[in-house]
């Protein structure tokens, strides 16, 4: 617990839906501040870099392949025990079984196309979060 850092993702179907702005706002809204944002095109490689924690799994290249296919936005999220906050406003995986009211709920079409990807863990937060900034692009946000 205590004030933390997530790595939060919108996929590529959330930029191509025009939806960056509505999603950044649910964050903000609820006391998540945005510490480094920036518009991404992820080539496949660095697609199969970041999951690569999922690089056994049947659906690798389907995720992989959708995640490279269009631009992505990363952002650093920071606030009180943000890894489990955002991955609440986020809700479940599957949109099938995500609550209406998070952004999944609210928009996502499919397993596969979810929207948003978030940090599961403290400890891939700090991996996921360097993976995309370096220390000296994140701000400190208490100044
Ligand atoms: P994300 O939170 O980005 O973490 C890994 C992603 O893999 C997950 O969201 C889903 O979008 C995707 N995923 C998980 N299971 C499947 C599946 N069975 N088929 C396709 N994609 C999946």
């Amino acid at each position: 617990m205590g004030i933390e850092k997530t790595l939060s993702i919108i996929k590529p179907d959330g930029v191509r839906r025009n939806l960056v702005g509505k999603i950044l706002s649910r964050f903000e809204e609820k006391n998540l501040r945005i510490v480094c944002t920036k518009m991404i095109h992820l080539s496949k490689s660095q697609a199969e870099g970041f999951y690569a924690i999922h690089s056994e799994r049947p659906f690798f290249e389907e995720l992989t392949t959708f995640m490279s296919s269009g631009p992505v936005v990363v952002s650093i999220l920071e606030g009180e025990n943000a890894v489990l906050h955002h991955r609440e406003i986020m809700g479940a995986t599957n949109p099938d079984d995500a609550e209406p009211g998070t952004i999944r709920g609210d928009f996502a079409e499919s397993l596969g196309e979810n929207t948003v990807h978030g940090s599961d863990s403290l400890e891939n937060a700090i991996i996921e979060c360097s993976y995309f900034f370096s220390e000296t692009e994140i701000v400190n946000s208490t100044s």
